[in-house]
């Protein structure tokens, strides 16, 4: 789960780049429909229920998925313990699915915890001496471990061993402790914020990449199906090109869409319905949202298409500089939206065009 900003912005009409001065008074739900982060309890439940359990369940990612199912069996072969696995990538990928999926799929037993509740030592102590053979123990947001927690997991990791100081100054010993072979599998949206020594740990370091159109269209099917929700292929397509590229925000979509489609029409989801729906809430045909487009329209408005720093960006939109940067520019960069160079953040020809802006080069040719 990334850490995100709570912040709520208002959404922006698409192809009305010059309305900004409407933005803070737009305020709507409507924003949350296309945040990809974790959500909290109802929404966390409803996920869980159509959470895949199995790798054929598990749409996409074939890079992901051949390497594991070779690690998979050759662990199983070898009656050994998978590697430890560092799944990194954008919230919403499916990190959390595969860590589950891999624990069913190897016949173990997992624990899930998040780095910011193993601030104490004797958390993760706590967990790992619990760990049975084979199990897997998932900590999400690896990269805030605290150090100290950090170093108790590199000989644990390692050797399969926890090491105790007990006492203090001079007379302090270390005491060991074998620990169960297990396989511990780290989830990030920041691997560069990772320890190399953290890093180096880990047998296996995969990245979970976007979601293409026809794997986002799979996943709408089979999860209207779990919810018995009748979908066009057509229906499922409009709502998949919309979803940024991640599973979560299209079961979301799915969802208020399908609300839509019971209230206004039959119930039937198919292209037409699809479209007015997330027409009505205000979701992009790109699938952008408020703080995307303002993002753009700030660079190419304010400073003629850019460069523009991290933090200039982080004002005008009101969001922290770590959800720009883990949430909306991998979006922004996939679809050519957005482009990092070293002396800042420039907008492309092609998000000019998509925000109803004249390319500077066409501009050029006009005068
Ligand atoms: N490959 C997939 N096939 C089908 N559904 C998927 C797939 N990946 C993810 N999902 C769906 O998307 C939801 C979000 O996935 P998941 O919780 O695994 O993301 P995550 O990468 O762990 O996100 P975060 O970084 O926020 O923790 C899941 O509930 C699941 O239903
Ligand atoms: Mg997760």
């Amino acid at each position: 789960m990334a850490i995100i900003s709570s912040k709520k912005q208002p959404q922006e009409p698409n192809g009305q780049p010059q309305k900004q001065h409407q933005d803070s008074v737009k305020a709507s739900c409507d924003q949350e429909l296309l945040q990809a982060e974790a959500a909290i309890d109802e929404q966390g439940k409803q996920e869980e229920s159509i959470r895949p359990h199995r790798f054929a369940d598990y749409i996409g990612q074939k890079d992901l998925k051949d390497v594991l199912d070779i690690a998979i069996k050759a662990a199983k072969s070898r009656s050994e313990v998978l590697d430890h696995l560092l799944l990194y990538g954008p919230p919403g990928l499916g990190k959390t699915t595969m860590a589950m999926i891999l624990a069913s799929e190897m016949g173990v037993n997992y624990k899930i915890t998040s780095a910011p509740a193993l601030e104490r030592p004797r958390d993760i102590v706590g967990l790992l001496v619990n760990l049975k053979p084979g199990d897997i123990l998932f900590v999400d947001e690896i990269h805030r471990l605290s150090r100290m927690t950090e170093e108790i997991l590199y000989p644990a990791m390692e050797d399969y061993r926890l090491d105790i100081t007990i006492g203090k100054g001079s007379s302090a010993r270390i005491r060991s402790l074998p620990l169960s072979k297990f396989t511990l599998v780290g989830a990030t949206t920041r691997v560069g914020a990772l320890t190399s020594p953290l890093r180096d740990r880990f047998g296996l370091v995969q990245k979970l990449r976007f979601y293409e159109v026809d794997e986002l269209s799979k996943i709408v099917l089979r999860t209207a199906q779990l919810l018995q929700t009748p979908i066009t292929e057509n229906g499922a397509t409009e709502i998949a090109k919309r979803s940024r590229g991640t599973p979560r925000i299209a079961n979301r979509l799915l969802k208020r869409v399908r609300d839509y489609a019971e209230v206004k029409n039959s119930g039937e989801i198919n292209e037409g319905v699809a479209g007015e729906a997330l027409q009505l809430f205000q979701v992009d045909p790109c699938g952008l949202d408020w703080t995307d487009r303002k993002m753009l329209s700030v660079i190419i408005e304010q400073f003629n298409g850019g460069p523009v720093g991290l933090e200039t960006i982080a004002a005008a939109t009101g969001e922290d500089t770590q959800t720009i940067e883990e949430v909306y520019e991998p979006y922004l960069m996939q679809i050519g939206y957005l482009s990092r160079t070293p002396r800042g953040r420039t907008a492309t020809t092609a998000a000019y065009k998509h925000l109803g802006f004249k390319p500077p080069n066409e501009q050029m040719s006009l005068l």
